[in-house]
């Protein structure tokens, strides 16, 4: 199996103190920070933008993690890149033209993600997969955290097969916990996002919860 990765949501975490949240939950054993950006247009719900990103950039050690789920996406891949994000994922259903997307997002330098929606089948990135550095699987539909978690093995497993040697992470977005985790890890999944499930419990100021949660997932 694959050594795998946690990456906490700050859309869980305190929205006022951003770069101390991403400080001490790095701090606890993170290995990612997962930033979702939201438009009220692709997803009936809005968080921030690339100055947030940039704001945040200097409290992050680690890889900076910016899953996109705004429509259109190309208009603002050189923003994101600016604002220092390590890996920009957009979504295969944001718009026609993901190939080109991805492209720009490498020519940007960053790693390019792609994001499949529960509904989106894992065959819609088969012409894709030389053009792309992560695959985000949605086990919620996109928008709010603290969901409920949505089984898409199959999917994962379709995915580690098409994969083959490449090295492609596969990341798993919405309702993990301790209890799902497992299955998506052993489906193939190596990016584990995770927000109420890290957040909870615990604050900037007492952060030990944040360590405990990451260590039980
Ligand atoms: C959902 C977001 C997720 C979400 C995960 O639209 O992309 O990253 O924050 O939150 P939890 O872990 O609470 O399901
Ligand atoms: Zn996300």
């Amino acid at each position: 199996p694959l050594p795998i990765k946690i990456a906490p949501s700050i859309l869980a975490a305190d929205f006022a103190n951003f770069g101390a949240e991403c400080a001490a939950v790095e701090a606890q054993g993170a290995d990612w920070i997962h930033v979702d950006v939201m438009d009220g247009h692709f997803v009936p719900n809005i968080t921030f933008g690339a100055a947030t990103c940039a704001a945040i950039r200097p409290h992050i050690k680690g890889v900076m993690d910016v899953h996109l789920m705004i429509s259109p996406v190309d208009a603002y891949i050189e923003d994101f890149a600016k604002a220092g994000a390590d890996v920009i994922t957009a979504h295969i259903e944001a718009g026609p033209h993901i190939h080109r997307t991805l492209q720009a997002i490498r020519g940007a330098g960053a790693k390019a993600g792609v994001a499949l929606n529960p509904g989106t089948p894992a065959q819609a990135v088969a012409e894709l997969l030389d053009l792309t550095d992560l695959i985000c699987v949605m086990t919620v539909n996109p928008g709010f955290g603290g969901q409920k978690f949505i089984d898409m093995s199959a999917k994962i497993r379709t995915l580690r097969d098409m994969i083959g040697d490449r090295p492609i992470h596969i990341e798993i977005d919405g309702g993990v916990d301790p209890t799902t985790a497992p299955i998506v890890a052993e489906a193939g999944a190596d990016v584990l996002v995770a927000g109420s499930a890290v957040f909870r419990g615990g604050t900037v100021s007492d952060p030990a919860p944040y360590g405990a949660n990451i260590r039980a997932i």
